[in-house]
C-alpha cells in the first residue's frame, strides 16, 4: 500500500526520496509526490501515475534542490487517484506539509469541525484533515501540535511531517502503520518499509504505536504521546541488499520463484538438529504442547491458503482439530476461543490490518498467539506471544511465491513437532518425513528446470476467458492458491473448486475448450479425481493435470500432464505449486500485464 520516505542531511534530498520511493513501488500505488525545503520555502511536486512521471517532472530530483524532504506513494482509499489527492498535503499557507499511510477513521467528524473553523479542503483525502489539524494546534511548538493531533485522530497512521518554521527538522509519527527510522552517516531517514532505506543503512529503529520522532541531520529524538523522551535500541537488518534488486531476472516474481529452493532450505535447516525439530522461538514446553486442544489458523489471501493445506497436515499428523479462518471474518465473528486453543497468525508482511486485528481479538480472549511472519520486527511479530520467522528474505513482487513456500515449511515443522510430542507418529515415520522435507529444495529445483515447457503451454492460453482449478483435500488447497496466482497476475477469471462440488453448480460453466487444471497428488483420492476429470472432459474441457511421477495412467484421461517428484503426501503442495506459479507468471507476461505490480493490488494490506 502507500509508502513513505523522508531524508534530512547533507545530500540533496529529492534523488534520495525518489530512489527510496522506487524501492517501495512493489507495495502498490497510483500516485506519488515529494516535498523538499529549498532554503526559503517548502516545494511540493506530485502526480497521478507511476514514479516515472514524478521523475520527469522533477528531472530526477535535480529541479528540487534542498537537503530536507519527505515523499510518498499513494494507494487510493479516500478519493480517486489524482494529482490533487496525491500526497504530500499542505496547510493553507503552505508552512506545514504531511504524508500519511493508513486511514483516519474519524476524518469526517474532524473535517466538519475544521470547516466550521474556516478551514478549506481541496482534496477528497482523509489525510488533509491531519495537516489542517496540525495547523490548528500549531503555536510555534511542533511537538505539542503533533501530540495533540495524535490524541484527536482515530484509525491507523504513519505520518511524515515538515514545518517551514523548522527547516532543519523532520517529524514522523505512528499508530498501526509501519514506520522506521535509520541513520545514514551524513543524514537521517524515515521510511515505511526497510527496502526504501536499505541502501543507506542497516541499523533501524522501529517506531511503536503512539510514538513519534524528531529528526535533524545529526540527531533523532523519540517521544511518547505525552511528549516525553523515550530511548530506543536499533535493530540490525541482515537482508542482503541484492535480495531487494532484480539481479538479472526480468521480473521480481520470476526471481522469487527461483529463490524458493534457498528460501525453503533457510526456513527448515536452522530448525533441524541431530534428527530432531528444534523450534526454540515457539517458547512452549512439551507439557504446553500437550495441553493444546485446538488450533485456529488465521490469515489472508495466500497465507490463508497455506493454512488450508496445513489443516490437513496438523490434523493428520498431530491429531489436533484445526479451524482455518480468513482474518477479515475471524475478527468480526466473535470466535469461541478457549485457554487451551493455540491461535496461529500467518503473514508475510506482518502488517496486514485484518490479521493484526485477528491477533488482538485472539489475545483479548486469552488465547496464546503464535505468529508465522517473514518481516522481522513487524507489528504482528511484535504483538504475538511467540514468533516463528520464515526466512524468505524480502519479497518484492506483489504476488507471493517464496514467502508462501516458506509458510508451508514452517507449518510442516510445527505439525511434526506437535506430532512427535503427542506421540501420534512413530520415530521411523518422523525420520522419513524429515528426509522428505530436506529433499524439497532439490525437487523444487528440478521442477524449475521445466520452465520452457510450461511457458510454451501457457502461451496457448493467453486468450483464456475462464480457468478452473480442481482438487480434493490438500489438492483443493493447492488449487485455491494456483487460481489466485493466475487471476491476480493475469486478470483472467479463475476459480478453484473442490472437485466433489463441481456437480453442485460450477460444472455449468464448463464448455468446449474451457481450461481445467486438475491437481492429483493424493493417491487415496486419485480415482475420485479421475471421475471428476471425466465429467468435465465430457463437457468439452481441456484438462491439464498436475500429479505425482509414476501416475502414467492419467495420460489416458487428460490432455496435458505435469509430473511432480515423489514426496510425502502431506508435503505435495510445496512441489505442485511450482509449475502452477510458473504457469501464472508466463500467462501474465504473455498478456503484457505488469506481473510484479498487478493493478489495484498492494503488497502489504495495512488498511481494512
Ligand atoms: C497473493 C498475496 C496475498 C497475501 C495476503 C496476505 O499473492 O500475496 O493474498 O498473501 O495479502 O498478506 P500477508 O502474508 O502479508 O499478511
Amino acid at each position: 500500500m502507500c509508502g513513505i520516505v523522508g531524508y534530512i542531511g547533507k545530500e540533496q534530498a529529492a534523488p534520495i526520496l525518489l530512489d527510496g520511493l522506487s524501492k517501495l513501488e512493489y507495495r502498490g500505488y497510483d500516485s506519488a509526490g515529494i516535498a523538499v525545503y529549498d532554503g526559503s520555502e517548502i516545494k511540493v511536486v506530485k502526480s497521478k501515475g507511476r514514479l516515472k512521471v514524478l521523475n520527469e517532472l522533477t528531472h530526477d530530483g535535480a529541479s528540487m534542490p534542498g537537503t530536507v524532504g519527505i515523499g510518498h506513494t499513494r494507494w487510493a482509499t479516500h478519493g480517486a487517484p489524482s494529482d490533487t489527492n496525491a500526497h504530500p498535503h499542505f496547510n493553507k499557507d503552505e508552512s506545514i506539509v504531511v504524508v500519511h499511510n493508513g486511514i483516519i477513521e474519524n476524518y469526517l467528524k474532524l473535517k466538519k469541525k475544521l470547516i466550521e473553523r474556516g478551514y478549506e479542503f481541496c482534496s477528497d483525502t482523509d489525510t488533509e484533515v491531519v495537516v489542517h489539524l496540525l495547523d490548528y494546534y500549531y503555536h510555534g511548538n511542533p511537538l505539542e501540535a503533533i501530540a495533540k493531533v495524535m490524541h484527536r485522530v482515530e484509525g491507523s497512521y504513519a505520518f511524515g511531517i515538515m514545518f517551514a518554521d523548522f527547516p532543519g527538522e523532520i517529524y514522523a509519527a505512528r499508530k498501526d502503520s509501519p514506520l522506521i527510522v535509520g541513520s545514514a552517516g551524513d543524514g537521517n531517514l524515515i521510511a515505511s518499509d526497510v527496502p526504501a532505506i536499505l541502501r543507506y543503512t542497516r541499523s533501524v529503529y522501529y517506531i511503536q504505536n503512539q510514538e513519534f520522532v524528531k529528526l535533524t541531520a545529526d540527531s533523532m529524538t523519540f517521544y511518547n504521546m505525552d511528549e516525553e523522551e523515550i530511548t530506543k535500541t536499533p535493530t540490525k537488518i541482515e537482508w542482503d541488499i541484492n535480495a531487494a534488486e532484480k539481479g538479472g531476472y526480468e521480473h521480481f516474481m520470476l526471481k522469487e520463484i527461483y529463490e524458493q529452493p534457498g528460501a525453503v532450505r533457510d526456513t527448515f535447516s536452522p530448525r533441524l538438529k541431530d534428527g530432531k525439530i528444534v523450534i526454540e522461538e515457539l517458547g512452549m514446553t512439551d507439557e504446553e504442547i500437550l495441553s493444546v486442544k485446538k488450533i485456529h489458523i488465521v490469515a489472508c489471501g495466500s497465507a490463508y491458503h497455506t493454512g488450508m493445506t496445513c489443516k490437513y497436515v496438523f490434523e493428520g499428523l498431530a491429531r489436533i482439530p484445526v479451524e482455518v479462518d480468513l482474518a477479515s471474518e475471524f475478527r468480526y465473528r466473535d470466535p469461541i476461543l478457549e485457554k487451551d486453543t493455540l491461535v496461529v497468525i500467518i503473514s508475510q508482511s506482518g502488517e496486514t490490518a485484518d490479521s493484526l486485528a485477528a491477533l488482538r481479538e485472539a489475545k483479548s480472549k486469552g488465547s496464546r498467539v503464535l505468529a508465522i511472519v517473514n518481516v522481522i520486527g513487524s507489528s504482528i511479530a511484535r504483538e504475538a506471544d511467540n514468533v516463528m520467522y520464515t526466512w524468505a528474505g524480502p519479497e518484492i513482487a506483489v504476488a507471493t511465491t517464496k514467502a508462501y513456500s516458506t509458510q508451508l515449511i514452517a507449518q510442516y515443522l510445527l505439525a511434526l513437532k506437535f506430532a512427535q510430542v503427542r506421540e501420534t507418529i512413530g520415530e521411523k515415520e518422523f525420520g522419513e518425513m524429515l528426509t522428505d522435507i530436506e529433499r524439497l529444495p532439490e525437487q523444487i529445483e528440478m521442477l524449475l528446470g521445466n520452465k520452457e515447457k510450461i511457458q510454451k503451454f501457457a502461451n496457448r492460453y493467453l486468450g483464456a476467458r475462464d480457468v478452473f482449478f480442481i482438487g480434493r483435500g490438500i489438492d483443493y488447497a493447492i488449487s485455491m492458491e494456483a487460481s489466485l496466482k493466475l487471476k491476480e497476475t493475469s486478470y483472467i477469471h479463475s476459480e478453484a473448486c473442490a472437485a466433489g462440488e463441481l456437480k453442485h453448480g460450477t460444472i455449468s460453466l464448463i464448455e468446449e475448450g474451457t481450461l481445467v487444471s486438475a491437481v492429483l497428488t493424493q493417491d487415496h483420492l486419485f480415482p475420485k479425481m479421475i471421475s471428476n476429470i471425466v465429467e468435465v472432459r465430457t463437457r468439452g474441457a481441456f484438462v491439464m493435470a498436475v500429479t505425482n511421477v509414476g501416475n502414467v495412467e492419467i495420460e489416458k484421461n487428460v490432455d496435458y500432464v505435469i509430473y511432480i517428484p515423489k514426496t510425502n503426501p502431506y508435503f505435495t503442495n510445496s512441489l505442485a505449486i511450482i509449475p502452477l506459479q510458473l504457469f501464472a507468471y508466463y500467462i501474465s507476461i504473455g498478456r503484457g500485464c505488469d506481473v510484479d505490480k498487478p493493478r489495484n493490488l498492494a503488497k502489504s494490506v495495512t488498511v481494512e
